[in-house]
């Protein structure tokens, strides 16, 4: 995986925490599993959650936002970091010269999906972007 990204990308995956990156991995072993091997495919999958690494939140922390952002409180500077991790992350994945499907999906990966981003390739992101807690619990049904 590493020999796919350029070393401002390996920088943003690997700045993430080591949970962070093994959702990408786990994310883009989806994205193989299925034969898609399309570069940046795989690539949209391993990066979309970069931006989180601004948020700096534990655990916990992420629970709480994660409740707060739910209930439509004010949130901490942080915790709006990591509500907005998409649209952070995906704008430090343009910098870096991303391909559009990375970035964009990295931007959109919480909502609808985007022009740049064609169905075939949304539907699998879409479904590879299970957390690891999610995808065990259905395996165990
Ligand atoms: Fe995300
Ligand atoms: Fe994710």
């Amino acid at each position: 995986m590493r020999a796919l990204l350029s070393d401002e990308e390996a920088r943003l995956y690997f700045d993430q925490s080591p949970r962070d990156q093994a959702h990408g991995y786990a994310a883009a072993m989806v994205v193989r599993a299925a034969s898609v091997d399309r570069e940046e495919t795989l690539k949209a999958a391993l990066l979309h959650d970069v931006g989180k690494t601004e948020a700096r939140l534990g655990l916990l922390g992420r629970v709480l936002a994660s409740l707060m952002i739910k209930l439509r409180v004010p949130l901490s500077r942080r915790m709006a970091a990591y509500r907005d991790h998409g649209p952070m992350g995906a704008a430090e994945l343009s910098e870096a010269g991303s391909a559009t499907l990375v970035v964009e999906f990295a931007r959109n990966h919480h909502g609808a999906r985007p022009e740049a981003v064609g169905e075939e390739d949304w539907d699998l992101l879409q479904k590879a972007d299970i957390p690891a807690n999610a995808r065990l619990a259905r395996r165990r049904r």
